[in-house]
């Protein structure tokens, strides 16, 4: 049997406090779309979605680009938070994420010129009047010029001041209902492009106002936004920002810019860079110089981390416990966020814990644990025998 306490205690399992709360591990689940809301309004699908993390040992569990508008989601299956109808279902998740030991955290967005795109299953670019035949029809997009995101892509409608103030308001409304639902924090969606990412980046933002033009200048509204639900959002709750640390384009964004970025959201509140990059364009494979590899995010995230001085995650392509437990002993973030590896092993964490602390079943729900605890009992007694799941088909060919 594994022992129940390990000997010597990983830092990817060390509990860390982050304001009001204290997550049990430094395992956040990534958000991710998953195309299955209608008019915003999360469902039994959510619930599963993300209650599944939950129960298998992540410390923080986010729910997905969430629109403050109605015009800023990403596709029509996007969740929503811009009327109060939208709180009861994902109250309902919230409660049994913290139910099950981790923290519940939601995502706010606003797609910017990047709205209104397909699901990927239905190409993953620009609504057209042919995905009416979907009952998918698009809607008008908004961004910081009139600059579309890649050819065929609809060009936005240039935000004036009001619309910035609105944008600003509903940021600040959504959190207002993200903290009635019951998430104990927000990741800001400031990255791949969106809105708050689209003002940032000098590819996107050719304004000549205060919203444009200097660095200060472009990151104003990002800035505002933070602010604004800084304001409403409880003291005791955290605020992460997702930001796309390079763009990796000419001209583009760069990570000495986000080391200034991240100095000015520090010092207003945030409490978590979370690390990401690209997709200031539409066309991903243009941002060649974001090799993604195993880990891909961990340099960027390590500089950001030396250069802002404050508390990172990082993600991208993070498979294994020890790699993920590699990168905090390198001091390269803090959090591990993980999105895809998760859909593929929503046991993940607990997986990790064996890998690297050799840990038995105990931090797994006793529904399951107690069992598979009994069952590890089993197995290795047939192995020992030399005994293979097998053994009957094989001699019998
Ligand atoms: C299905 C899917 C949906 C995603 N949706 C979001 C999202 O809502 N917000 C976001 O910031 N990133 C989103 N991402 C990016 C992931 O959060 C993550 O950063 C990326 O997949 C890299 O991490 P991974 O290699 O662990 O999957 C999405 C990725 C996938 C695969």
């Amino acid at each position: 049997m594994p022992e129940a306490c390990p000997a010597q205690r990983s830092k990817l399992f060390t509990p860390m406090p982050i304001r009001g709360f204290i997550s049990r591990n430094r395992i956040m689940v990534s958000p991710m779309c998953q195309y299955a809301a209608r008019d915003g309004l999360a469902n039994d699908y959510h619930l599963v979605h993300l209650g599944r993390y939950a129960l298998g040992g992540a410390g923080m569990v986010i729910a997905e680009a969430t629109a403050v508008e109605e015009r800023g989601r990403i596709s029509s299956g996007d969740l929503g938070l811009w009327n109060d109808e939208q709180i009861a279902p994902l109250r309902k998740i919230a409660d049994f994420i913290r139910q099950y030991g981790a923290v519940p955290g939601i995502q706010l967005a606003h797609a910017g010129r990047k709205a209104s795109t397909q699901p990927p299953w239905h190409g993953n670019g620009p609504l057209t009047d042919a995905d009416r035949l979907r009952d998918d029809p698009p809607w008008p997009v908004v961004g910081p010029s009139s600059v579309a995101a890649g050819a065929g892509w609809q060009t936005p409608q240039a935000l004036d001041e009001n619309g910035i103030a609105g944008i600003v308001r509903a940021f600040a409304e959504a959190a207002r209902r993200a903290d009635d639902a019951g998430f104990d924090l927000i990741d800001f969606h400031g990255a791949h492009g969106y809105l708050l990412h689209s003002f940032l980046s000098p590819i996107s933002n050719l304004r000549d106002d205060r919203y444009g033009g200097s660095l200060e200048n472009r990151m104003r509204f990002p800035l505002e936004a933070v602010d604004a639900v800084r304001r409403v959002w409880p003291e005791n709750k955290a605020i992460f920002y997702r930001l796309s640390a390079l763009d990796g384009l000419d001209g583009g964004w760069t990570l000495e810019d986000s080391a200034i970025f991240c100095r000015e959201l520090y010092s207003r509140g945030v409490d978590v860079i979370d690390c990401s990059s690209g997709g200031a364009i539409a066309d991903r494979s243009r941002d060649v110089r974001i090799r993604r590899g195993f880990g891909f995010h961990a340099p960027y995230s390590a500089y950001l981390r030396r250069e802002a001085g404050g508390l990172v995650a990082t993600v991208g392509l993070i498979v294994e416990g020890r790699q993920a437990e590699a990168i905090l002993q390198a001091g390269e973030a803090d959090i591990i966020a993980i999105g895809r590896e998760f859909q593929d092993d929503p046991n993940w964490a607990h997986h990790a814990q064996a890998e690297i602390e050799g840990a038995a079943f105990d931090a797994w729900p006793q529904e399951s644990g107690w069992w598979l605890d009994k069952r590890a009992g089993v197995l290795s007694k047939l192995r020992e025998a030399g005994e293979t799941p097998m053994d009957r088909y094989l001699s019998a060919e």
